[in-house]
């Protein structure tokens, strides 16, 4: 009987060992940690339930016969973050440089349909060379496999995905229909085809921190939601996340303790609107006073940043919030800020989240760079995210919303459930000066004529009482007063329920 138990142990140690001492010191040299380390850090501790531990590859191409290390480059299982149950899988760079078999495959494939059966959220830390390159076709399956269980676990628990490493080819595609990827600066990189293939096919030279870094997918192409300093941020920031999301579609968020008056004033806010219209100012302010405890978490951060969004907590349950951010560009809409806002409207629709949207929005970024590339169709996306989403949305104006950016931003005739403007609130189809230009094209000359008209056009439509009186807005609120009014509102709507009409599935203008 000892002896079996021996065995065992022994067995246990040597899939723990991975690639061996001298791969995981490489690891460690580069600045990242091991795909067991990093399970442990993601994970509550002593929480890891392993599974697979001896699966081994089947593969004997290439001499690899002799060599099929336990575990074949992936360590996969539960745990608990925080309490609450995830499934995980972690690659090891050190056994094949993390590469992905057609056992590696099946190993993350039983994670997530566990996690689909269960309802508990996957975790995927990414830190490999692509498909097994020794196992040809099988590999190729192998990926596909996993990409179809991205799709179908989509919208029913979230995932999220760490680049811990190099990610290319194929490989980035289960990362990218993930719900939120975290990368860490300078050890993450993603991309279709690595710097030498650019340079044959396209004849450009790139670095891989050019072509596919942390900084390039936060900044540039959006494919990443966050990036972080080393992989210890990056697992921590996962957690804190983790903490805002139901664990499936058929679950609330978790409420967690708050210790933040829900009936806080806030008189600071009354002030936060500056004399000048076309003076910006920090939105981020107004959201850290609504939030509990000033808690914000912000999503893409870097990407589009004339909108915000992340997660707050209300009386402990989370909300989504998407806010335009005066700061930059005025807080336009355009092409990339519909996209990034439409995304995140949809996660919050899909996983019962209820979205809070801040509203100082100019109207849509005019100009040839904007109509040839798509605003028409990236700002419908918005558009078509808030209309069918049927979460609890409460909208609170705060100084602009003119033209369609008025309808877009969870605007009452988009089935808005509280619509609230501060008195400071100019809701138009345009600024005073743009209109008064068209409507009154033959004055243009006579300064006096048209500093009346404009007058006259900022006392008729700059303010929330035209949009009040036709029921459109709800209250002209108080600023200092907003935290306690926008959470009575989504108190009031926790036992909301709205569908829409039955379709297989709608098709929102990608
Ligand atoms: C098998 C691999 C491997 C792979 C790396 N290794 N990638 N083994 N298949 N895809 C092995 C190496 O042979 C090496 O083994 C060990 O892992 C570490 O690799 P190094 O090259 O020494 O490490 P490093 O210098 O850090 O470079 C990492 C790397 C590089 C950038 C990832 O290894 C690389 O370019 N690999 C190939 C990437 C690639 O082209 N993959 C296929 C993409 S196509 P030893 O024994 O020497 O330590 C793809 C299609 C998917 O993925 C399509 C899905 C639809």
């Amino acid at each position: 009987m000892n002896g079996i138990l021996q065995e065992l142990e022994a067995r246990r140690g040597a899939a723990r060992a991975g690639g061996g001492a001298a791969r995981v010191a490489a690891q460690h040299a580069k600045g990242k940690l091991t795909a067991r380390e990093r399970v442990e850090l993601l994970l509550d501790e002593g929480s890891f339930e392993e599974f697979d531990m001896f699966v081994a590859h089947r593969c004997t191409d290439f001499g690899m016969g002799d060599s099929r290390p336990a575990g074949d480059g992936v360590v996969t299982g539960w745990g608990t973050v925080n309490g609450r149950m995830v499934y995980v899988f972690s690659q090891d760079f050190t056994v094949f440089g993390g590469s992905l078999s057609e056992t590696h495959a099946q190993k993350i494939c039983k994670i997530m349909d566990m996690a689909m059966q269960n309802g508990a959220p996957v975790v995927g830390i990414n830190d490999s060379g692509g498909a097994r390159i020794q196992e040809g076709v099988a590999s190729l399956a192998g990926y596909a496999e996993v990409f179809q269980r991205n799709v179908l676990a989509s919208g029913v628990v979230p995932q999220i995905s760490l680049i811990m490493g190099p990610c290319a080819g194929g490989a980035v595609y289960s990362p990218a229909m993930t719900d939120f990827i975290f990368m860490v600066k300078d050890s993450s990189y993603m991309f279709v085809t690595g710097p030498d293939v650019v340079k044959t096919v396209t004849n450009e030279v790139v670095s891989a921190e050019d072509l596919g870094g942390a900084s390039t997918h936060t900044r540039k192409s959006s494919v990443a939601d966050g990036a972080f300093e080393n992989d210890v941020e990056a697992l921590a920031e996962a957690r804190r996340l983790i903490d805002f999301l139901p664990s499936s579609n058929r679950e609330k968020p978790p409420v967690r303790p708050f210790f933040d008056d829900i009936t806080r004033i806030e008189p600071s806010l009354d002030t936060l609107i500056p004399a000048n219209a076309n003076t910006p100012y920090d939105m981020r302010e107004l959201i850290a006073k609504i939030a509990d405890e000033g808690d914000f978490f912000e999503i893409q951060s870097e990407f589009a940043r004339n909108i915000l969004t992340g997660f707050i907590r209300l009386e402990g349950s989370t909300v989504g919030v998407v806010a335009n951010q005066p700061l930059v560009l005025a807080g336009v809409l355009d092409i990339d800020s519909s996209r990034k806002a439409a995304r995140f409207v949809r996660f919050c629709d899909a996983f019962e989240i209820p979205i809070l949207t801040l509203v100082d929005v100019p109207g849509f970024m005019p100009g040839t760079a904007q109509e040839h590339g798509g605003v028409i169709k990236h700002g419908a996306k918005l558009l078509f995210a808030y209309g069918e989403a049927t979460v609890p949305k409460v909208t609170v104006i705060t100084r602009k919303a003119y033209g369609g950016a008025y309808d877009v931003m969870s605007s009452k005739h988009l089935r808005g459930d509280f619509n609230y403007a501060w008195p400071t609130a100019e809701i138009a189809v345009m600024g005073s000066k743009g209109a008064v230009e068209i409507l009154y094209r033959g004055e243009a000359g006579d300064a006096e004529k048209v500093a009346a008209r404009t007058r006259d056009y900022e006392a008729r439509f700059a303010n929330p009482f035209v949009a009040a009186e036709r029921g459109f807005i709800d209250e002209v609120i108080m600023p200092r007063s907003t935290r306690a009014r926008v959470c009575r509102a989504f108190a009031s709507l926790r036992g909301k329920r709205l569908s829409n009409p039955w379709k297989k599935h709608d098709n929102i203008p990608l």
